[in-house]
């Protein structure tokens, strides 16, 4: 960390709270003039701090700039565990992070973003993510594991976001399979897990898994192909200051959980648990025809199972389908 971001990291601990220059110089072992430089140049880029001759500086408790520091106070996991990057706007988390895992870059990076321009979903779709009013993310993996249970880092994640939105939002959060959280009966985050394999091996080279989040509602409403499906985990009123924060480090900590066990599943009885689908009748959509069929459950490869109109049970896997309740 250079000197601004341990400036930062100070007073994100301390927010609120008054710290004294020579503290801070004492602490951080640089000069008073280069913390000065620091909290210029933090003060520069939009954060609130107050300076009292005799007192010191304070972070505003008000202030709400989400950064790898704002975050790491929040974890319970080592921070050094993840590498964090967070940016005001970038084309899309996966896109970027996945130049970086070409070029090297170990496990546990993570890139985060206000706002994307071309933010991707399942399936070539795209992923509406306007600005300050959602999280997009990326977490760069280096798994032990073959092309097919790279499902289970997608259905991992899907148990820790549920688990973290449910934490700082209150909102009862289902999972549809295999990769999206429902809130209200309206999905409030999407999963994109991407890898690649390493031809030798034939297991994976990297796995970058995006999770795109709806935090509050859009300022110009979510676009008509989305109104009726999508909706946020606050409503415009109850969102509190650092709940984006908060909600990124218990995604890392519960996903890194589950990660660190991955071949263990024990993330899949919460999984079925907070399905909302199973049960239910739905259409099936494979790439060039429909059909309807009742869920029966979700097993053990994270397979959905299904009893068709005819009552053939069938196994599916989710490269090959989405599902729809039955319109
Ligand atoms: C889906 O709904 O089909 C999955 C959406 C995944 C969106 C996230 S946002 C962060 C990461 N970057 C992307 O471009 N996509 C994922």
């Amino acid at each position: 960390m250079n000197v601004k971001q341990q400036v930062l990291a100070s007073l994100e601990r301390n927010k609120g709270e008054y710290i004294s220059g020579t503290d801070l110089s004492n602490r951080l072992n640089v000069s008073r003039n280069a913390v000065w430089k620091a909290i210029k140049s933090l003060q520069d880029d939009g954060y609130r701090i107050d300076g009292i001759k005799n007192k010191g500086y304070s972070l505003s408790t008000k202030c709400d700039i989400i950064s790898a520091q704002s975050i790491a106070k929040f974890l319970s996991s080592d921070a050094k565990l993840f590498d964090i990057e967070v940016h005001d706007v970038v084309d899309s988390t996966n896109t970027q992070l996945k130049v970086e895992a070409g070029n090297g870059t170990p496990e546990g990076r993570v890139i985060i973003a206000n706002e994307q321009t071309s933010g991707r979903g399942r399936m070539n779709r795209s992923f509406f993510s306007p600005s300050n009013t959602g999280i997009y993310m990326s977490i760069l993996l280096r798994p032990k594991m073959t092309a097919e249970e790279s499902l289970f880092l997608t259905t991992a994640a899907a148990v820790a976001v549920a688990k973290s939105i449910e934490n700082v939002s209150g909102c009862d959060a289902k999972i549809k399979w295999v990769n999206d959280i429902f809130c209200n009966g309206r999905k409030v985050c999407g999963i994109l897990t991407e890898a690649t394999l390493d031809i030798e091996s034939g297991g994976l080279q990297y796995a970058v898994v995006g999770i795109g989040i709806n935090i509050i509602p859009p300022k110009e409403d979510f676009p008509s192909e989305l109104h009726g499906v999508a909706t946020s985990i606050f409503d415009k009123d109850g969102y509190y200051v650092e709940a984006k924060s908060k909600l990124v480090a218990l995604i890392l900590d519960e996903f890194w959980q589950y990660y660190q066990n991955i071949s263990s599943r024990n993330f899949l009885d919460e999984y079925r648990e907070r399905s909302n689908i199973i049960g239910k009748e739905v259409t099936v959509h494979y790439a060039n025809k429909k059909e309807r069929a009742t869920v029966l459950g979700i097993d053990d490869q994270c397979h959905l199972t299904v009893r068709t109109a005819n009552g053939e049970v069938k196994s599916l896997s989710s490269g090959e389908v989405s599902i729809r309740e039955f319109e």
